[in-house]
C-alpha cells in the first residue's frame, strides 16, 4: 500500500484542493497518512499571500531533506511535490532551489498529479504551471461517498480579476472562473449524501460567481445559494471570500430569505481610509462599505461580520490608520483578521518608494488587533445565557465532550454523546472562554 502525506498551508481553497488531490491519489492506491516519515508521496500545498507564508515552504523543505536522504538510503525513495500558489508563482525556480523536489504543480493542474508522480518514480522532474484550457474540475473524480465531514468545503469559483495592488491572487490563481451550476449542485448533493450538514461555498472572489445555469442563463451567488438550499438534508450554507463590490441585491435578498444561509459573513475591507483604498485599487470607499453592511443588516438583522484588514500599506499615514480603527469601531466586527502589509514580488504596491517602516506596522497591528479582540469578546459575551443550535463536527477537548460551531461561526464545546457528531443540537451557552463558548445540551433530539 502506498502512502500519501499532504501538508496544507493558507486558505480554505487550499484545504479543499488538498482533499481533492488526496481523493485523486486514492484512486491510484494511495492511503493518507498523518506521518510524513511514513509517506511515499509528500504534497506540500503552499500559500503565497504573504512573504512569511511563502518562506514556510522553504524552511519545511530544509527539514524534510533529512527524511528524503534516509528513505533513499533505505531503498524506498519518497517523492516530493510542491503544489499551490508558491508552485504557481515560482515554478521551475523551486526545482533549482530545492533539489529534493521532483514535482511543481500549479492549482489549475491537479488532475495531472498521478501522471507526474509516475514520471517522478522514473526519475523525471516536472513543472506544470500552465493554465490549461480544460477545467481541472472536469478531470477530477467525483466526490467519494465516504467524505463524512459535517461541514464540507466546495469550490465554486476560482481566480480573481480585481487586481488589488497588494495581492498575488490574480497572478497565482488566474482570471475568474465559475463552475457551472449543475456541477456545483451535483457535488453538493454528493457531499450531503455522505453526511455533510453544512456546505461552505468557496472562491477567491466567491460573490463574483456567475456560473452557467440549467436554463442557459448565468446565475449569481444568490441564486446558487437558493438552489443549494433546496438539497434535502442540508442545514447550513456559508460562503467565502467576498468582495464588497459584488454584494448585489440578489445576494442580499438571499440573506433575507434563505434560512439555511448562516448569519455570518466574512467581507474583507482592508482599510478604512479612502486614499489607501484607492491606492489599493479596491474600487470602493469606506462609505460604500458601510452602506453595503447597512443593506445586509437590514436584510438579516442578526448578521455577524468578519473582515480582513491590512496595516502599513505603502503610504499609510497615522490619519489613514485611524480611519481603519474608526471603521472597525463603527461596524463592530464579531471577529476579524489583520495583517501587516507584505510586499509581494510582481504586485504594483511592492515597488512603491513609500513603504511603511516595520516598527510602525507592528505598532499599528497591535492597536488594531487589541480593538478587534475586544469586539470579539463583547460579541461572544452577548451569547452567554442564550440557547443556540450547534453543529457538532469534532471531539471536544476532553472525553465526553464535542466541539462544534454556532450559526455565527463561534467555536462551542459541550458535554455530548458521540452520536451527535455530524448533527445539530441546541446548546445553552454557560461560559465564555478566550476562543470559544462552552454550554450544556438542552435537547437530545438533534436535527
Ligand atoms: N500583505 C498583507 N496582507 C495581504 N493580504 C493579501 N495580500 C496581502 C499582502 N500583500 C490579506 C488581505 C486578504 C487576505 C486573504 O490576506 O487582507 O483579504
Ligand atoms: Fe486579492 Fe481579493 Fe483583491 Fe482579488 S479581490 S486581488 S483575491 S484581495
Amino acid at each position: 500500500m502506498k502512502k500519501l502525506h499532504v501538508k496544507t498551508y493558507g486558505c480554505q481553497m487550499n484545504v479543499y484542493d488538498s482533499i481533492r488531490m488526496a481523493e485523486l491519489m486514492a484512486e491510484e492506491g494511495y492511503v493518507e497518512t498523518g506521518d510524513v516519515d511514513d509517506a511515499d508521496l509528500v504534497v506540500l500545498n503552499t500559500c503565497n499571500i504573504r512573504e512569511k507564508a511563502a518562506e514556510k515552504l522553504f524552511s519545511d523543505l530544509g527539514r524534510l531533506g533529512e527524511i528524503k536522504a534516509l528513505r533513499a538510503s533505505a531503498g524506498s525513495p519518497v517523492v516530493f511535490a510542491v503544489a499551490g500558489c508558491v508552485a504557481q508563482a515560482e515554478g521551475g525556480e523551486i526545482l533549482r532551489r530545492a533539489k529534493d523536489v521532483e514535482i511543481v504543480i500549479g492549482p489549475q493542474s491537479y488532475h495531472r498529479l498521478p501522471a507526474l508522480v509516475e514520471g517522478a518514480m522514473l526519475g523525471r522532474r516536472a513543472v506544470e504551471t500552465d493554465f490549461p484550457a480544460e477545467s481541472k474540475f472536469d478531470h477530477l473524480p467525483p466526490r467519494p461517498a465516504t467524505t463524512r465531514a459535517a461541514s464540507a468545503y466546495l469550490s465554486v469559483q476560482e481566480g480573481c480579476d480585481k487586481f488589488c495592488s497588494f495581492c498575488v491572487v490574480p497572478y497565482t490563481r488566474g482570471s475568474e472562473y465559475s463552475r457551472p451550476v449543475p456541477d456545483v449542485l451535483a457535488e453538493a448533493t454528493r457531499l450531503v449524501a455522505s453526511g455533510a450538514r453544512e456546505i461552505v461555498l468557496l472562491g477567491q472572489n466567491v460573490n463574483a460567481y456567475h456560473g452557467a445555469s440549467p436554463d442557459d442563463g448565468d446565475w449569481g451567488l444568490g441564486n446558487l445559494i437558493r438552489a443549494v438550499a433546496e438539497i434535502p438534508g442540508i442545514a447550513r450554507i456559508r460562503y467565502m471570500t467576498s468582495h464588497p463590490n459584488d454584494v448585489d441585491d440578489e445576494l442580499t435578498a438571499a440573506h433575507r430569505d434563505v434560512e439555511a444561509l448562516m448569519p455570518f459573513l466574512h467581507l474583507p475591507v482592508q482599510s478604512g481610509s479612502d486614499r489607501v483604498l484607492a491606492d489599493m485599487n479596491r474600487r470602493h470607499t469606506a462609505a460604500d462599505y458601510r452602506r453595503t453592511i447597512d443593506r445586509l443588516r437590514a436584510a438579516r438583522p442578526d448578521l455577524a461580520l468578519s473582515s480582513d484588514f491590512i496595516v502599513g500599506f505603502p503610504g499609510e499615514s497615522d490619519a489613514d490608520f485611524t480611519a481603519s480603527l474608526e471603521l472597525a469601531r463603527d461596524i463592530g466586527f464579531a471577529q476579524a483578521f489583520s495583517f501587516k502589509y507584505s510586499a509581494r514580488p510582481g504586485t504594483p504596491a511592492a515597488t512603491r518608494a513609500d513603504q511603511v517602516p516595520e516598527p510602525v506596522k507592528t505598532a499599528r497591528l497591535q492597536e488594531l488587533q487589541a480593538l478587534l479582540a475586544v469586539q470579539q469578546q463583547r460579541f461572544n459575551a452577548g451569547f452567554v445565557g442564550r440557547t443556540m443550535p450547534v453543529l457538532f463536527d469534532k471531539p471536544g477537548r476532553h472525553p465526553g465532550q464535542l466541539g462544534g460551531r454556532s450559526p455565527w461561526l463561534q467555536a462551542v464545546h459541550a458535554e455530548a454523546p458521540e452520536s451527535l457528531l455530524g448533527r445539530i443540537a441546541e446548546v445553552a451557552v454557560a461560559e465564555l472562554r478566550p476562543n470559544s463558548l462552552t454550554g450544556v445540551l438542552t435537547t437530545r433530539g438533534a436535527a
